[in-house]
This record gives structure tokens, sequence and C-alpha cells, in this order.
């Protein structure tokens, strides 16, 4: 089986500062999959964290279209890398088989594109499951 890697989009910012700005995501251009589903979180307490699980087929792209969400993610060889997005035309690609741990900041609302519909079934909620995949592949 491979692995693919996270990694951060710099969205096109169009516009200034007197106008405003207009960024774009679309299917196969910024995004690297079809997007099935949409959704977003937001009133996230500073304090609290989420996520804790991984995928075995979904791909995301993260944008934090409104304050901002620190990630921390592991991949099943153990490899970790974090990332601080804050700013709207920042998007974070996450490739399935990533243990993910989000914090947000109170005001953040991340928004979340994905290449499937929601399925329990999808999900590595146990992390010790989830490392067992680094010895069977
Ligand atoms: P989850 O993905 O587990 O988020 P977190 O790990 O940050 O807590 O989702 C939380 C709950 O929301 C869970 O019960 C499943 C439900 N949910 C849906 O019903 N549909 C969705 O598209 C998503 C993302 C979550």
């Amino acid at each position: 089986m491979s692995y693919k890697n996270p990694y951060l989009i710099n969205f096109q910012s169009i516009g200034n500062s007197t106008l405003g700005y207009i960024s774009v995501a679309e299917c196969f251009r910024e995004i690297p999959f079809e997007i099935k589903r949409v959704y977003w979180t937001y009133f996230t307490p500073n304090n609290v964290e989420r996520g804790n699980h991984a995928h075995k087929q979904l791909e995301q792209v993260i944008i934090p279209v409104s304050g901002n969400i620190q990630f921390e993610l592991e991949d099943i060889s153990g490899t970790k890398s974090n990332f601080f997005i804050d700013h709207p035309n920042i998007g974070l690609y996450i490739p399935p088989f990533h243990w993910r741990k989000i914090k947000f900041s109170h005001n953040a609302v991340m928004l979340c594109l994905s290449s499937l519909f929601y399925t329990e079934e999808d999900y590595l909620r146990d992390y010790t499951e989830f490392k067992k995949y680094a010895i069977v592949g």
C-alpha cells in the first residue's frame, strides 16, 4: 500500500484590500479529488482537542475560513507533522491514514471538503488499531 503526505495549498486571493477578496477551490485543480461532502465546525472552545481518529480512504482539504486551527498529524510509520493554519486563503490536504489531533481558536470556522460521503466504516477511532496498519500495510 502506498501512502500520501499532507501538504498546504495556497489558494489564489482575487481582489484587494479596498474591495475584499475571493478564493476559489475547484475539483482536480486546487483540490486533488472530487468533492462529495462539505461540512464545517464552529464555536469549538479554545481548550478542547478534537479529532483523535484517522480515515482509511477519506481525503480532505481543510480551510480555516475564520480564526486559526492547529493540526498534529501522524502517519502510520509514526512521523508527525504540525500545521498551524490561520488564513482563509490556505488549505491543508490530509490524506488517508493520518491520525489527527485538532485545536481551534474559539472563533475558528473550519471548512472541510471531503472526497467521500460520511460513513462511520471509514473511521479508525482506536489508536492501536490505526498503528496495526503499519504492520499489515
Ligand atoms: P467526528 O468526525 O468524529 O469529529 P471529531 O473527531 O472532531 O469529534 O464527528 C463528530 C460527530 O459528528 C460524529 O458523531 C459523527 C458526526 N458526523 C456526521 O454525522 N457527519 C459528518 O459528515 C461528520 C464529519 C461527522
